[in-house]
């Protein structure tokens, strides 16, 4: 089990590079299922999700071969399976949108029913449905979802909740069916509009991604092609509450300003300097940050992601931060870890009051979730002394090499085995 040791007190300075986005990379290389042609799919980031990814997509007979740039080629030409097993599912639940895919391209698919997690129940109800809209057969067998398709023909489909993964599953399953799927309610995450534009270039016909409303116009058949993942928003947040709380200057580059927006207006609503241009963002901190509140929401709202890391800063702040998740019904798992840290904060229900104390003690800390990894490391940083973290397991799925990109910016932070 391998361990993150973090020795806080030291200021993050200096330029880090955001690398490709985990939550666009995913659904981009499924998409490769959708054709027989090959697709070259460009800032890749390496991380453990898409290890599990690719491995999935082999397991179903796709040739996909990656590079050390960031590169993966991904060809379904001999696709010779429709299988997703319980153990790459259970380690990976976004495995769920092969569903779309395959019953698109093979008119069958077999997807372990994922678990619960961490941060909540997660059913994929409304991804079922609205692949029995489009015309699927979908029943339960064993823990096994089976769905089957002669051909899927284009419906009108409402999400009651804008699930990203509905969204995306439902788009991949409607670009091969016959006529016009319109989705409403759809999820508006950069994401979702990466995904569209990947799928546009192989010759799909949709309209709306990044709104409410999606329109895809089936057509027969898609060709390969060369796409570019979008950065990481996700990352780029975590690095800007870092800079904040350690009061120093970073910049990101590479990223999309507008995607982080949100962060954006809190982080300077805090007191710090948030400058954005062409592809950077810049963060330096102000002295010690003011308390503000949050409530998460789909996006343009303030991201669920971005929560646990926007509460460490908070619990160092001056002042009382109320902090609202809407999103997930369990996503205070790092509360605890922080408290063990002196932090003042209650949870009540799906809201959570911090009283801003002036300063964090380093302990021994568990992680418990990708994002609640994050924010004990942001936590580490600000403390004083040495802070151990164990299962960091959880952080090598959404953040690519972090402790290397901390360190470059001045923190004193070693992984151990
Ligand atoms: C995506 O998860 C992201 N994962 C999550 O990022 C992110 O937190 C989440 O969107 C919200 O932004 C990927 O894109 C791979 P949802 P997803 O379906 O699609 C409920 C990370 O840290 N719901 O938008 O699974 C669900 O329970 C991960 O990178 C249903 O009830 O999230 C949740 O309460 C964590 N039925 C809400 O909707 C369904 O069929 C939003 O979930 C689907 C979802």
């Amino acid at each position: 089990m391998e361990k993150i040791i973090i020795e806080g007190g030291a200021r993050l300075d200096g330029i880090v590079r955001i690398s490709g986005a985990k939550n666009a990379a995913l659904p981009v290389i499924v998409a490769s299922i959708l054709t027989d042609k090959e697709n070259k799919i460009n800032n890749v980031p390496s991380l453990k999700d898409v290890d599990t990814t690719c491995q999935l997509l082999k397991g179903i007979g796709v040739r996909v071969e990656r590079s050390e740039d960031g590169q993966v080629i991904a060809d379904a030409s001999h696709i010779n399976d429709t299988e997703a097993s319980y153990d790459l599912v259970r380690t990976m639940r976004a495995s769920v949108l092969v569903l779309g895919p395959l019953l698109a391209r093979l008119g069958k698919a077999k997807v372990s029913l994922p678990g619960g997690c961490a941060i909540g129940a997660r059913p994929i109800n409304l991804h079922l449905k609205g692949l029995e809209m489009l015309g699927a057969k979908i029943t339960l067998e064993h823990g096994y979802i089976v769905a089957e398709a002669k051909k899927l023909k284009g419906n009108r489909i409402y999400f009651d909740i804008a699930t990203v993964t509905g969204t995306e599953n439902v788009m991949m399953a409607a670009v091969l069916a016959e006529g016009k799927t319109i989705i409403e309610n759809a999820a508006r995450e950069p994401e979702v509009v990466n995904l569209a534009s990947v799928l546009n270039s192989m010759g799909a016909l949709i309209r709306g991604a990044g709104t409410d409303i999606i329109e895809i116009d089936g057509v027969t058949k898609l060709k390969g092609g060369e796409h570019t993942v979008i950065p990481d928003r996700i990352e780029t947040g975590t690095f800007m509450v870092g800079a904040a709380i350690t009061g120093g200057d970073v910049e990101m580059k590479d990223c999309i300003p507008e995607h982080i927006e949100p962060l954006t207006m809190k982080l300077r609503e805090a007191g710090a300097y948030v400058d954005t241009g062409e592809g950077w963002i810049r963060v330096r901190g102000n002295g010690r940050t003011e308390s503000v509140d949050v409530k998460t929401a789909p996006y343009p709202g303030f991201p669920t992601d971005m929560q646990a890391q926007l509460m460490t800063l908070m619990t160092i702040s001056e002042g009382t931060s109320v902090i609202t998740e809407t999103i997930f019904e369990n996503r205070f798992m790092h509360v605890a870890e922080l408290r063990r840290m002196g932090a003042d904060i209650k949870v009540e229900g799906n809201t959570a009051v911090i009283n801003g104390v002036t300063k964090l003690s380093a302990a021994p800390l568990m992680a418990t979730d990708l994002r609640a990894s994050a924010s004990l490391i942001l936590a580490g940083l600000a403390a004083e002394g040495e802070t151990v973290i164990s299962r960091v397991y959880h952080l090598d799925r959404g953040y690519e090499a972090i402790e290397k990109k901390l360190s470059a910016l001045g923190a004193k932070v070693r992984r151990i085995k």
